[in-house]
């Protein structure tokens, strides 16, 4: 009997109404695999759509991000209310992508971890080295400081992503030993730190269906987060088809 899989697929800011529609009828068809669950994190424009079409189906919604607020004057944002009544059952937060390209900081996702948790959104917090912090050996303290200021304590089922910069987008990803050492850094982090016992731990960048079963084989991670091969029903075919 093969371990559950969390399969998340992180469209970004890709796809159009119609061509999210066409994925999503593909991918119900791929949704019987009772080793996995697949999580669809669209844009939040696209939330709506898909959260109607995949209703009877076995994929589960998340959204990309949210305010660290509930309600009020916040132009353009999001708030955890409204992924709710869409029925989004998950939340990324601290993607890198938010962290490079809307200054958000661990304290800003430590407040959307927490909103998010207290109205009952799962959050898949990331966090990951970029390049430089890897090359000079600075990454664990980098992973250890995001881990300690954005995962609140004693909160169990937490998901972290591990996802570092320079693989995401790029074809370039660690070794299986490297993948290891973070997990078992994060666990080790969590549980002494901050009492948690219960981590589920994905893996991110530039995941497809050539590497996928690899990765989850050789590291036992819980899972992965996939962004560019997530948007392809052909790679997603082969993935959630795993085991
Ligand atoms: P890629 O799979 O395209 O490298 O993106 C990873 C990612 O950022 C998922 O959140």
């Amino acid at each position: 009997m093969c371990q559950v899989k969390l399969i998340v697929s992180n469209w970004k800011m890709n796809l159009n109404v119609s061509d999210s529609k066409k994925l999503i009828k593909d991918l119900i068809k791929f949704s019987n695999n009772n080793s996995i669950e697949h999580v669809v994190c669209p844009q939040f424009a696209l939330i709506p759509s898909v959260s109607r079409l995949i209703k009877e189906s076995k994929i589960t919604l998340g959204a990309q991000d949210c305010h660290h607020e509930k309600i009020g004057a916040y132009t353009g944002d999001t708030s955890v209310q409204i992924l709710k009544e869409l029925n989004c059952k998950y939340v990324i937060l601290g993607h890198s992508e938010r962290r490079d390209y809307h200054s958000e900081t661990n304290e800003l996702v430590k407040k959307k971890v927490f909103l998010a948790i207290s109205e009952g959104l799962k959050p898949i917090i990331c966090v990951g080295e970029s390049i430089e912090d890897r090359k000079s050996n600075n990454y664990l303290n980098i992973i250890e400081k995001q881990l300690d200021v954005c995962v609140p304590n004693d909160y169990n089922n937490v998901v972290i992503a591990y996802e570092p910069i320079w693989s995401i987008g790029t074809g370039q990803v660690p070794t299986n030993k490297e993948i290891l050492e973070m997990k078992k850094f994060t666990y080790n982090f969590l549980k002494s730190k901050k009492r948690i016992h219960k981590v589920n731990f994905l893996y991110g960048g530039s995941v497809n269906s050539m590497n996928f079963h690899e990765i989850m084989n050789d590291t036992k991670v819980d899972g992965a987060l996939i962004g560019g091969s997530s948007l392809k029903i052909i790679e997603m075919n082969k993935i959630l088809t795993f085991c």
